[in-house]
């Protein structure tokens, strides 16, 4: 089986469940189309017109051998599930194999195996494809017969015509306040998936070396990432700091920050190329209920744009064809106008809020189509909350932007004089993650605030979008 995706960066494997197992190295030249979600989503209990999905046992995976806490330092990581595939990754410096178990009338069944997976340069990435839609799965990887990663569960995504409450986290910034305690409390929600909205890592941070890999194997290895990584998959963009801070493409020498930052974030990251096979822009569904457009709001300001023409005909286009019931787009600065607010103009250089004409694109674009169930999620301000992105009588002066987080990083020194108001309709001023359920029945999100100690601070209900 060739795989989908062009991967510059690494070799890959794909482990197909079905009755052949293939292993190959990646050389496929096609283009991902970026619709990286409904694949194969029909059959199964999250197929056309389901409203049910397939129950899973309620607790995790067992396999035989011990963990090496050593020697897989960092546990396993997935990403960008869709119905049909997923792309699993793991640090280690040995050969191993990997297990795969499907979840199923409150057992695990182990169905495949893969050997022989060599890393590249410390990291091995394997898309796991043919999975049966809205499906617990659990991976893991093994140097020896008793010598095993930790577990990893994961859910894929909802066929292409199913629907079913979705719920999901969302996080940013895990600059300090390990071992990011919110985290743990997320995993204990068997998430259907996990947004990271940028400042995973902080590559300028002390020792400013800017070694973006061991940042990462660093990262992965604390507690709170490690626990979540265990319970579902991940959704990641990335923010300035993935580089460095408030970084410029007018910086001498960036450019080869940006290349190692990027390779690293992906190592760290396991996740689908976009649209042309190089971007980190990119689209995943969930069924009827759900669509993720995954922006980047970074490596393409270039030229007096925030994104690149193409990132933004690409993200109009993808709204205005969207059949989902809601369209969720990840953003990790926010799109929010704060003009009128406490925040007003600060540092607006650094937002959409400093590229005035691509941000009334967009959001008249969404009003003037009439583009229903659009919500906006953010990381970067190191505050929690929820608010309208513009000013009254402003085109998008009825959408909402979540921001989310931090989960780690010190929290805005502004914090204290910013209080809920007619635009910031909620702050929240302390380590937080987002917990969302998205309800198709009722046409409503419920947005959950929940603290270190796994405690609700905040929450709203959302029924207009
Ligand atoms: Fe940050």
């Amino acid at each position: 089986m060739a795989s989908k995706r062009r991967a510059p960066t690494r070799r890959q494997f794909t482990l197909s469940l079905g009755a052949t197992l293939l292993l190959a190295a990646c050389t496929s030249d096609d283009e991902s189309s970026g619709e990286t979600g409904g694949e194969g989503g029909e059959g199964g209990a999250g197929g056309a017109g389901g409203t049910t999905s397939n129950v899973e046992p309620s607790t995790p995976w067992q396999p035989s051998g011990g963990e090496d806490t050593a020697a897989f330092a960092t546990g396993v990581q997935v990403g960008d599930a869709t119905a049909a595939s997923a792309i699993v990754s793991v640090h280690t410096t040995e050969t191993v194999s990997l297990h795969v178990a499907i979840g199923k009338d409150d057992a695990w069944e182990e169905i495949a195996t893969l050997d022989g997976l060599t890393p590249d340069n410390g990291v091995v990435q394997v898309e796991v494809t043919d999975l049966e839609p809205d499906t617990g799965y659990s991976v893991v990887f093994y140097a020896d017969a008793d010598r095993r990663s930790a577990v990893a569960r994961f859910r894929s995504a909802l066929g292409q015509d199913a629907s079913r409450v979705i719920r999901f986290g969302a996080s940013s910034c895990l600059g300090g306040n390990q071992p990011w305690a919110t985290l743990s409390h997320a995993a204990d929600e068997r998430l259907d998936f996990f947004l990271m909205l940028g400042d995973t890592i902080y590559g300028d941070s002390p020792p400013n070396t800017y070694d973006y890999e061991t940042k990462w194997t660093t990262a992965l290895g604390v507690k709170g990432l490690r626990d979540l990584a265990a319970t579902t998959s991940f959704v990641a963009t990335w923010d300035d700091h993935e580089v460095d801070n408030n970084w410029s493409y007018d910086t001498p020498g960036i450019q080869a920050k940006v290349d190692a930052g990027l390779t690293a974030f992906r190592r760290g990251m396991p996740q689908r190329l976009g649209p042309g096979g190089t971007q980190i822009w990119r689209k995943l569904s969930w069924g009827k209920v759900v669509d993720l457009f995954v922006l980047d709001c970074r490596g393409e300001r270039k030229d007096g744009n925030y994104i690149s023409p193409e990132q933004l005909a690409w993200l109009k286009d993808g709204l205005s064809t969207s059949t989902a019931q809601f369209k969720l787009v990840l953003n990790s600065v926010p799109i929010t106008d704060f003009t009128g607010t406490l925040v007003g103009d600060i540092q607006k250089e650094d937002r959409w809020q400093g590229y005035p004409t691509q941000r009334s694109e967009i959001v008249s674009h969404i009003d003037d189509e009439s583009i229903g169930g659009v919500l906006w999620l953010a990381g970067d301000f190191h505050i929690g909350g929820a608010g309208k992105i513009s000013p009254p009588d402003a085109p998008g002066a009825h959408a909402i932007e979540i921001l989310c987080g931090p989960a780690g990083s010190p929290i805005n020194p502004a914090a204290g004089l910013i209080n809920p108001d007619e635009r910031l309709l909620l702050v929240s001023k302390t380590w937080t993650y987002t917990l969302f359920e998205v309800d198709p029945d009722a046409a409503s999100i419920r947005v959950v605030f929940i603290d270190d100690r796994g405690a609700i601070l905040h929450e709203m209900t959302l029924t207009e979008l």
